[in-house]
């Protein structure tokens, strides 16, 4: 069978049994407590917590997912940064019994495989003080997977691996039942029946819901009975594209292609941050590969186009995107191919190759250690590891400084215009989208200059509008408050922040209401009634992309 097949048949079969189809959602999602769509139900959150869908209560869906967590983890058998997410979903309407006998037809009638074992929540496999470990046994699904004739020693019992959510600062989450099939799990059905605060206390929800997703390539890599997904024909075409003999740099360069091509198609450019660094660090660690490979400068074009072929039926949007994506791909990666020969002319130069050495080019030019012994040999090569790891020591400490914010030596008026900005973001991001991420800010006694990411010039109409929205703020006298958190954990609670590499582990996370939240050092002034008359007196370009705002308060 063909994935294009299963896709359809998964589709069909829930249509066939009273589900709604409904199309993917952008790989952007509404909710800016997360940076992508990593999951199907994302879409769907609200009508777990009482709000009316408008589809009914039982809905499927294929949907577009890109998760970074398990980047480092491309290369293996198994794992994607892009993939697509098979799932049924019910608010309110049906829950766990016909859930389960509905995924059980699926897989063994509809897709004939065996169920190697299923798993099951049991709280005696939680650690004692875990938020999650008064959660009771699931003996319901117990029951219902022996009913439908799985046999006891196929029903394993785990502890916080079957439980779900909620993503982002809060939403629904429950206990979760999975499928595996040859060793892999192509199901996982969440049972929805609590809500989760931030501060990850459970209350039920009135009525529980059915969130369920399957991972579209591994489960064509089962039914299609490959031993990995880069076999399947999701991606055979690509991988046939690529020559070598590393199989690792053939995947990722694979997978990357992949995210590439679809993050491109919902509008994101490569940038030094958020959605955009993300994708620059896509481009370019293929193109890093590419290098290993030996592959023709551009190879990352004819790439995309097989992928586009691939998915042009499913999600049109990437074929009307074409020569949009080609272009972005090609100009980042003749950029990097710039950055890359100079350092190669340097690796040339270097008399004695050692490891210290080759971490100073990798600090400067990003190659990794991998990429420079292709070239030259390393000697001592642990050095590059010890001085890896002391860098890291060093600029956590610096970052801790960097985002330490203004310094204790502020002043009022520094400290007040210092908050103005994060309502100035905030307010940037409602009147002009959420691409507006900061790009730098400098903050004088006088007035605030912010730099951000924006392509074109703010019409008086838009800056009335910001100037507006964040004097309103100021009137509703909110209240400025901060939490600490692991870097983590303030990502996931929909805090905004520069990229990753530059935090130290515990981030202060400052809120202002429900409207602004963001990483920072601070301080801050405590309610917003501090401020006065908050007004632009400057909007101008700051570079390809960038505009800078000057404003003043009083
Ligand atoms: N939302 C669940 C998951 O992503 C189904 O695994």
């Amino acid at each position: 069978m063909k994935s294009y097949q299963i896709r359809k048949l998964f589709l069909d079969f829930f249509e066939k049994n009273g589900h709604k189809i409904v199309p993917s959602s952008s790989l952007l999602p509404s909710d800016p407590s997360v940076l992508f769509t990593t999951a199907g139900m994302q879409q769907f959150k609200s009508y777990y917590l009482g709000e009316k869908s408008p589809y009914g209560s039982d809905v499927a869906s294929c949907q577009k997912c890109f998760r970074t967590t398990d980047i480092e983890e491309v290369g293996d058998e198994k794992h994607l940064t892009f993939f697509e997410m098979l799932g049924n979903f019910s608010f309110g309407g049906y829950f766990k019994e016909k859930a389960i006998k509905l995924a059980y037809e699926f897989i063994v009638n509809e897709l004939k495989l065996d169920i190697d074992y299923v798993t099951i929540f049991s709280s005696e496999k939680v650690a004692d003080g875990d938020w999650r470990k008064n959660i009771p046994e699931d003996k319901d699904s117990y029951k219902i997977w022996r009913d439908v004739g799985l046999p006891e020693n196929k029903i394993r019992k785990e502890g916080i691996d079957n439980f779900w959510g909620p993503t982002g600062d809060d939403g629904p989450c429950g206990v979760t039942t999975e499928i595996y099939v040859n060793g892999i799990e192509v199901w996982n059905l969440v049972f929805n029946e609590y809500f989760c605060n931030n501060r990850r206390e459970l209350k039920k929800i009135d009525s529980p819901g059915l969130d369920t997703g399957s991972g579209l390539e591994r489960l064509v890599a089962v039914v299609q009975e490959k031993n990995t997904i880069f076999e399947t024909d999701l991606f055979e075409t690509i991988i046939g594209e690529i020559s070598g003999q590393d199989e690792r740099a053939k995947r990722i360069i694979a997978d990357h292609i992949r995210s590439v091509v679809f993050l491109i198609s919902e509008g994101i450019l490569p940038l030094n941050l958020g959605r955009g660094y993300i994708l620059r660090r896509l481009i370019r660690r293929a193109a890093r590969y590419g290098k290993l490979l030996n592959l023709p400068k551009n190879f990352l074009i004819p790439l995309a186009k097989k992928t586009i072929e691939i998915y042009k039926e499913v999600y049109p949007e990437i074929k009307l995107k074409e020569s949009d994506i080609l272009t972005v791909i090609q100009y980042e990666e003749e950029k990097f191919e710039k950055t890359l020969e100079r350092g190669l002319r340097e690796i040339e130069k270097i008399p004695n190759l050692t490891g210290e050495t080759a971490f100073l080019i990798y600090e400067t030019f990003g190659f990794p250690l991998e990429l420079i012994e292709e070239i030259r040999k390393v000697e001592n090569r642990e050095e590059f590891f010890v001085m890896k790891k002391k860098h890291q020591e060093i600029s956590r400490a610096g970052a801790e400084k960097k985002f330490g914010g203004v310094g204790k030596e502020a002043t009022e008026e520094v400290i007040k215009l210092h908050t103005a900005t994060h309502l100035l973001q905030a307010a940037l991001r409602k009147i002009l989208g959420e691409h507006v991420k900061q790009m730098g800010s400098d903050i004088t006694s006088q007035r605030l200059r912010f730099d951000f990411s924006h392509n074109q010039k703010m019409t008086q109409e838009e800056i009335k509008k910001v100037e507006d929205l964040v004097n309103k703020k100021i009137e509703e006298d909110l209240e400025i408050k901060k939490e600490e958190l692991s870097y983590e954990e303030a990502i996931e609670s929909g805090a905004l922040a520069f990229f990753k590499e530059k935090y130290p582990e515990i981030v202060n996370v400052y809120s202002i209401g429900d409207f602004s939240k963001e990483i920072c050092g601070g301080p801050h002034i405590s309610r917003t009634s501090e401020l006065k008359g908050f007004r632009i007196i400057k909007e101008e370009s700051s570079g390809a992309g960038i505009r800078r705002i000057k404003a003043v308060l009083g």
